[in-house]
């Protein structure tokens, strides 16, 4: 009982608070595009804004899309082209 509580506190926590493309991009991204660097997020954001798409095609370019499944590439790409 204590552990689904627990797996629900996590999940709603995940999903609001931190969402999961954040994480991913925090993991996975960050060390390249950090403020400060050649394409840091603030620009990236600004580009891509409204075109998730266009991010998911760049997998194929950008070094970054090894290692990383279809699905996770998805939530990135959902999370970056976000309106905030
Ligand atoms: C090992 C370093 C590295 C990592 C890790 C990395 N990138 Fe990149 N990324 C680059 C470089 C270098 C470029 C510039 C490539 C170019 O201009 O042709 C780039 C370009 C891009 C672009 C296109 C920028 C433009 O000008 O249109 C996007 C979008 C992008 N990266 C997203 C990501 C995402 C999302 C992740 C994480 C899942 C990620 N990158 C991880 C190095 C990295």
């Amino acid at each position: 009982m204590g552990m689904i509580i627990l797996a629900l506190f996590l999940f709603s926590y995940i999903s609001s608070a931190t969402p999961e493309g954040r994480l991913l991009f925090e993991n996975h991204c960050i060390r390249c595009h950090a403020e400060g660097s050649k394409k840091p997020l603030s620009l990236l954001r600004k580009k891509y804004r409204g075109n998730p798409s266009g991010v998911v095609d760049l997998a194929k370019r950008c070094p970054w899309g090894r290692g990383l499944s279809d699905m996770e590439i998805k939530v990135i790409a959902d999370w970056l082209t976000r309106e905030e």
